[in-house]
């Protein structure tokens, strides 16, 4: 073959095979050639590389992608290199502290498993794997969503470990009562209702359409705008409708966090209307484009929650040292989405557990090598930002 059309072929090649999120990992060396195995993770990037060959592309995408030209995608992940963390000394990583508890709910690291729709596509047990995973990992408290492949009520009846639910609130407030009802009496712990994600378009899934159209693999089939909803506004979804969350704020009795916040003003409104936690989220860049990243916003809504009510985060979490420096500039609890799933799609329940140990580990790690022996050590003075 004529060596220029090789390198054309072998370019094509390293394109397919190749993923925006561990391009974001800046990692040159990256080696095709072979699958590691289980004993081989080493890190959650490695994770998505098993699960970009294990699954089908539609999945993997409906995974991985963002919304619209996927900027909010990567710049949750650069804003950790606009972090710097600065330590002073070292502590004994036998002396590292990291229980915590969060509106009830103990936990032996501040991290939670995000909710994320369909683990069915991810493996043939769904939720039930994921929450097995979260469970064996220390108790890592797991977060179902509203759109899980299996019903609460089942995931909760089988849950051995903290379960709280995600709510996507339908129009119609009794509609919205009767899942919320549901949940509860399933015994979730805690609910977070998503305030926003209106309308998000996937690119990536649109330009793919004439790859396959094999409905077995299918995730989620790009919304088309239509005459009737030239928007592509799906039904069933509320976007900051403060009179809506007064109607249904008493139908949750456990405690009720809102997620998908992005500024002081709306943290502020959200303690004013009753919420219990502020969730910080952009739903893994999944939301509105050309957003800002949630670590940028986090100090922001720091100083306007002060400490009335616990404040989570998640979007491009990656490391433990991640997770430090969003603690570092005042979240209570980092969750993760990505990462679960690549555990799960990757080696199922056992895959789920080595993600969060993985995580565990390196902020343990993390807190020695900057000194913080504990959650209450880690503050404003581990970091630097340089935030654009
Ligand atoms: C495939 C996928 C499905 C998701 N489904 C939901 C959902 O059903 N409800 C929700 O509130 N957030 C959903 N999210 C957003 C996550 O809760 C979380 O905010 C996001 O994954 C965090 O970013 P990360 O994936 O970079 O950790 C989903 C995210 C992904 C990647």
């Amino acid at each position: 073959m004529d060596p220029s059309r090789r390198r054309a072929l072998w370019g094509l090649g390293a394109l397919a095979g190749s993923s925006l999120l561990r391009a974001q990992q800046f990692d040159p060396f990256h080696d095709h050639s072979r699958l590691p195995g289980f004993d081989e993770m080493a890190s959650i990037m490695d994770f998505e590389e098993v699960f970009h060959a294990k699954l089908p592309r539609q999945i993997y995408d409906f995974t991985d992608h963002g919304e619209g030209s996927e900027f909010n995608l990567r710049r949750n992940r650069e804003a950790f290199s606009w972090v710097d963390l600065v330590p002073r000394g070292a502590a004994d990583i036998s002396s590292i502290q990291t229980a915590t508890e969060l509106l009830g709910t103990k936990m032996a690291f501040p991290i939670m498993a995000a909710p994320t729709s369909g683990h069915g596509l991810l493996h043939k047990e769904g939720e039930l794997a994921t929450h097995v995973g979260t469970t064996a990992a220390s108790n890592t408290p797991y977060i179902v969503s509203n759109a899980s492949s299996l019903p609460i009520d089942k995931i909760a009846a089988c849950a051995t470990g903290p379960v709280w639910f995600q709510l996507y609130p339908r129009p119609s407030v009794d509609a919205t009562r009767e899942i919320l009802e549901k949940a509860q009496a399933a015994g979730c712990a805690a609910v977070a209702i998503t305030m926003d994600q209106q309308a998000s378009y996937y690119e990536r899934a649109a330009h793919l359409r004439h790859l396959t159209e094999d409905p077995r693999t299918a995730g989620t089939p790009p919304r088309r705008p239509t005459t009737k909803n030239p928007y592509r506004v799906p039904d069933g979804r509320l976007w900051y409708n403060w009179k809506f969350l007064d109607e249904i704020r008493p139908f949750v009795k456990v405690p009720f966090v809102a997620k998908g916040i992005l500024t002081a003003e709306d943290a502020e409104l959200c303690i004013e209307h009753g919420m219990n936690g502020i969730y910080i989220s952009n739903h893994g860049g999944r939301s509105l484009d050309y957003g800002p990243s949630t670590l940028e916003v986090l100090p922001e809504i720091v100083s306007a929650v002060r400490g009335r009510v616990p404040i989570m985060i998640d979007s491009g979490f990656r490391s433990g040292t991640d997770i430090l420096k969003a603690l570092a500039l005042g979240a209570n609890v980092v969750t993760v989405g990505r990462a679960a799933r690549w555990g799960l799609g990757a080696f199922g329940d056992a895959g789920v557990q080595k993600v969060f140990e993985i995580l565990q580990g390196e902020l343990v790690m993390a807190m020695a090598q900057t000194g913080r022996p504990t959650l209450a050590s880690i503050d404003r003075t581990l970091v630097r930002t340089r935030f654009r």
